[in-house]
C-alpha cells in the first residue's frame, strides 16, 4: 500500500503538539496538570463570547455560512480593509496549508526561518516544494539571508513575527529593508502574526502597513491565541483580492464552523479583554524573567506569550516537569535542541512551573 502514497510525503517529520492535559493525567495518574505547551490564552473568554458560542450551538444541525458573511465584514471593518481582502479558515494553520495549495507546485521554493513554526515545513513538503530553510541568527530571523535565499523559483516567503518558538521580532527597519530588496520580485510574502496582540516593542511592525504598501503580502492572524478560541479553530488573513478569490474557490467549502463564526464575531468586540490579557501576560512574563535570571537559566526575551529557555537536556526537562504536573514544550521538533518553550500562564500556573523548575535546577543548568 505504501507504494501508492505520493513520494513527496515520505520522510515528513510529524508536527508534535503540546501534550493534552487529559493525556498527562491519564498517563501519570495526576489530578492537576498545568499546560504551558501550546501558547494558549490561560484566561476564560468573556461571557459575551461564551454566550454567543452557546447560542450558535442550537444551529448545529445546519451547515455554517460558507462565506462567513458577518465575520468577514466585521474583520474588514475592524482592520480598515475591504471584505474582499479577508480570508477566514479553520485556524490560521489551515490558511497556511491552503496558500501552499494555491501557490506551490513541485519544485517551487518556499523560504522560511529555522527555528520557526513547523507547519511551514510540513505544508511545503506536502506540495513537493523545495524547502529553503534559513537559520535564525541569535534566535532572530536573518532577513538579509532570507532575501539572499530568494531565487526565480521562490513562490512564498514566511516571516513569523513574533517568531514561534523564539518569541523574537523582526523590527520595522529590518522589514522595510527586506521589502525594498524583494520589491518587484514575483513572490508572495506571508507575514504570520499569530501573536500580534502580545507584542509591545515600539519597533514592532504591523504587517497590514506592508499589505497596503505592496501588492504581494498576506497577513495572517488568529483567534486561537489572545482571543482564547484555540479549541474552536478559527484564523483569518488579509490578502489581495485576487488571492482571496482563488483561496475561496479551492478551500474547504465550510472552512469555519457555526460556533467558531459566532464566537469570533463576538470576540472582535472585546478590545478591553484583549488589552487586559496582553498586559497581564506582559507583567507575568517580567516575573518569569526575574525568576529565571535568579536561577541562572538563560532565556530569550519574547514579544509573545511564551518564553524560550535554554536547558542542558530538553527531553529530561520535559519528562521531569511532566512528573510534577507541568507540561512544557521541548523545541527539538523545531530543530532547536537544548531548549524548552514555556507559555506564560496565570500567576498561579506560573508559580507551579517555577517551583518545579527550582526543584529541577541541578539537572537543567
Ligand atoms: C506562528 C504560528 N502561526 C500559526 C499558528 C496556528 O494557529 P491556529 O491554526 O490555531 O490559528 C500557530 C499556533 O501555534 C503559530 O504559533
Amino acid at each position: 500500500m505504501m507504494s501508492l502514497v505520493r513520494p513527496e510525503l515520505s520522510g515528513i517529520k510529524p508536527y508534535v503538539p503540546g501534550k493534552p492535559i487529559d493525556e498527562v493525567k491519564r498517563e501519570l495518574g495526576l489530578e492537576t496538570v498545568v499546560k504551558l505547551a501550546s501558547n494558549e490564552n490561560p484566561y476564560k473568554v468573556p461571557d459575551a463570547v461564551l454566550e454567543a458560542a452557546k447560542r450558535a450551538l442550537s444551529e448545529m444541525h445546519r451547515y455554517p455560512d460558507a462565506a462567513s458573511y458577518h465575520l468577514v465584514r466585521a474583520i474588514a471593518k475592524k482592520l480598515g480593509v475591504s471584505p474582499d481582502e479577508v480570508i477566514v479558515g479553520n485556524g490560521s494553520e489551515y490558511i497556511i496549508d491552503t496558500l501552499m495549495k494555491v501557490f506551490v507546485s513541485p519544485g517551487d521554493e518556499v523560504v522560511y526561518a529555522v527555528p520557526s513554526f513547523v507547519v511551514y515545513r510540513i505544508a511545503a513538503s506536502v506540495m513537493g516544494a523545495k524547502r529553503v530553510e534559513v537559520p535564525c541568527k541569535d534566535y532572530r530571523h536573518d532577513l538579509e539571508a532570507m532575501a539572499e535565499a530568494i531565487t526565480d523559483k521562490t513562490k512564498l516567503v514566511f516571516v513569523c513575527n513574533p517568531n514561534n518558538p523564539t518569541g523574537t521580532i523582526v523590527r520595522r527597519d529590518e522589514l522595510d529593508q527586506f521589502f525594498a530588496s524583494v520589491e518587484g520580485k514575483r513572490l508572495l510574502v506571508v507575514m504570520d502574526e499569530a501573536y500580534f496582540e502580545y507584542a509591545k516593542d515600539p519597533n514592532y511592525p504591523d504587517g497590514l502597513q506592508y499589505f497596503r504598501r505592496y501588492g504581494n503580502v498576506v497577513v495572517l492572524r488568529t483567534f486561537s491565541k489572545i482571543y482564547g478560541l484555540a479549541g474552536l479553530r478559527i484564523g483569518y488573513g488579509i490578502a489581495p483580492k485576487e488571492i482571496v478569490s482563488i483561496y475561496n474557490t479551492i478551500r474547504e467549502v465550510f472552512a469555519v464552523n457555526v460556533v467558531a463564526q459566532a464566537a469570533a464575531l463576538a470576540a472582535l468586540k472585546e478590545d478591553a479583554y484583549v488589552s487586559w490579557v496582553s498586559m497581564k501576560v506582559y507583567e507575568e512574563k517580567k516575573k518569569l524573567y526575574e525568576a529565571l535570571s535568579k536561577m541562572g537559566l538563560p532565556y530569550v526575551e519574547s514579544e509573545a506569550n511564551f518564553v524560550l529557555i535554554k536547558v542542558r537536556d530538553s527531553k529530561l526537562a520535559f519528562e521531569e516537569m511532566l512528573k510534577r504536573g507541568v507540561v512544557v514544550r521541548p523545541t527539538d521538533s523545531f530543530d532547536l535542541p537544548n531548549h524548552i518553550r514555556v507559555t506564560v500562564g496565570t500567576p498561579e500556573e506560573n508559580e507551579v512551573f517555577l517551583k518545579a523548575l527550582k526543584e529541577l535546577l541541578p539537572l537543567l543548568r
